[in-house]
């Protein structure tokens, strides 16, 4: 959906932003090397905010892509007396919504349309909460976790009968779809809450690379990637379910710990990320491989030791974002990740995870679920369809 004043309204941003882009890259040869002189790349194509992912498809876009750099996810609470039909008008009119700023064309009535011209890869995907069917008059295909003993849940990160999570390569744009998202919103259901997340920018690291958490740790490594995501996350009709937990970690006391402790609570380690049995990332755990002291040389308490699944079909799809709020008073900081996690099915193939993690992980000394909530993740729509409108239709 490529209008000519889109096009205009794109090459200008990009044109403009040009000099600054190249301005800011400065490359170093090696330690303590002054700075080598600023390389200037006007001349490069400038990508990253006209990329964008395509919004019509059998499978809603947000999951099986990489991710973005930035991440708003946004729970709505529906008013009681909300019916079916509502949900349809509401489901309309926020897919012409979300059709249109993923490609980077104004929603009708954006009130800041030249905010709407760099999607940079935006997604918006849809999921449906418990309380959703129930106000349809539907049996939902999904039912809150179970109680962990390690949850110290909080209402005002759990629960949610709609949620939309924003993800793009640029904080402006997330920031004003969230915005004009929440305002066509408003006539049908009240903001229940909204966690802000980030992960590396682009063109930081190679797009292969295994990113960070804040707590220094590669993450993702075990995730399923290409072809592998099909039989973890996807239902034959395209649908698949969310669990997205907030999971504060201890920072202050992480921090204290030597590195070998922060690798045996994992079970990899710090640097390369590879299996303490192994040398690589890429290596297989090996779990029947003893130490120099005769031990198992990956913990039988780490958490990639309690976490791991090896039947492709009981795989789930992490996408977690961290986040990194405002420091208390002390300056103890307000860190940890949105752990959003896609899979077929939430009670095969999550809660077991979940289970065995609660019962015993070393990881649970640092880290705390704040928040939880799962939403069925309906199929994607065709270019006149709508979101949801098998399930609601
Ligand atoms: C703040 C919370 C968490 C942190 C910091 C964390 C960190 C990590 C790290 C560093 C790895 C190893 C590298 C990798 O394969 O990505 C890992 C693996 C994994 N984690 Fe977590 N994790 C957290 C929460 C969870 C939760 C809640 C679940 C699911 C209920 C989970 C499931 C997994 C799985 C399935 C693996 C791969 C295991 C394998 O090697 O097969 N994690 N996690």
């Amino acid at each position: 959906m490529t209008t000519r004043r889109h096009l205009l309204a794109g090459g200008a941003a990009v044109a403009g932003l040009g000099v600054a882009a190249g301005a800011a890259v400065v490359a170093t040869t090696g330690r303590d090397a002054a700075p080598a002189p600023v390389a200037r790349t006007d001349a490069a194509p400038l990508t990253t905010g006209t990329a964008t992912v395509p919004f019509h498809g059998p499978r809603q876009a947000g999951i099986a892509e990489d991710p973005p750099a930035h991440a708003a996810f946004v729970a709505f609470t529906l008013p009681g007396g909300t019916d079916r039909r509502a949900l349809a008008r509401m489901m309309r009119l926020l897919t012409d919504d979300v059709a249109r700023l993923t490609q980077g064309v104004p929603a009708l009535g954006d009130t800041d349309a030249t905010l709407a011209v760099l999607p940079a890869r935006l997604t918006v995907t849809f999921g449906f909460g418990p309380g959703l069917y129930r106000a349809a008059g539907l049996a939902a295909p999904i039912a809150d976790l179970p109680a962990f003993r390690i949850d110290r849940l909080e209402s005002r990160w759990s629960g949610g009968d709609l949620l939309l999570q924003i993800c793009a390569d640029d904080p402006l744009t997330v920031a004003h779809t969230q915005r004009m998202l929440i305002k066509d919103t408003r006539p049908f259901a009240a903001v229940r809450w909204v966690q802000q997340g980030f992960r590396r920018s682009p063109g930081v690291q190679a797009p292969e690379h295994t990113q960070r958490n804040v707590l220094g740790q590669l993450d993702g490594t075990a995730n399923p990637r290409g072809a592998e995501i099909d039989p973890a996350v996807w239902n034959p009709d395209g649908s698949s379910t969310l669990v997205v937990r907030r999971i504060r970690a201890e920072m202050e006391t992480w921090d204290i710990l030597a590195a070998s402790d922060k690798e045996n609570a994992v079970g990899r380690r710090l640097e390369s990320g590879a299996p303490l049995s192994g040398t690589q990332e890429r290596d297989e755990p090996d779990f029947a491989r003893l130490d120099d002291s005769g031990l198992p040389a990956m913990p039988d308490f780490a958490h990639v030791t309690r976490a791991r699944v090896t039947d492709p079909k009981l795989k789930i799809l992490r996408r977690p974002y961290n986040y990194d709020g405002v420091p208390n008073a002390a300056g103890h900081p307000d860190s940890g990740l949105i752990f959003a996690s896609y899979q077929r099915s939430i009670t095969e193939q999550y809660v077991p995870i979940q289970r065995r993690l609660a019962e015993k992980d070393l990881l649970n000394e640092w880290i705390t679920p704040i928040g939880s909530a799962v939403f069925a993740v309906p199929p994607g729509c065709d270019e006149g369809g709508w979101v949801g409108e098998r399930v609601l239709g």
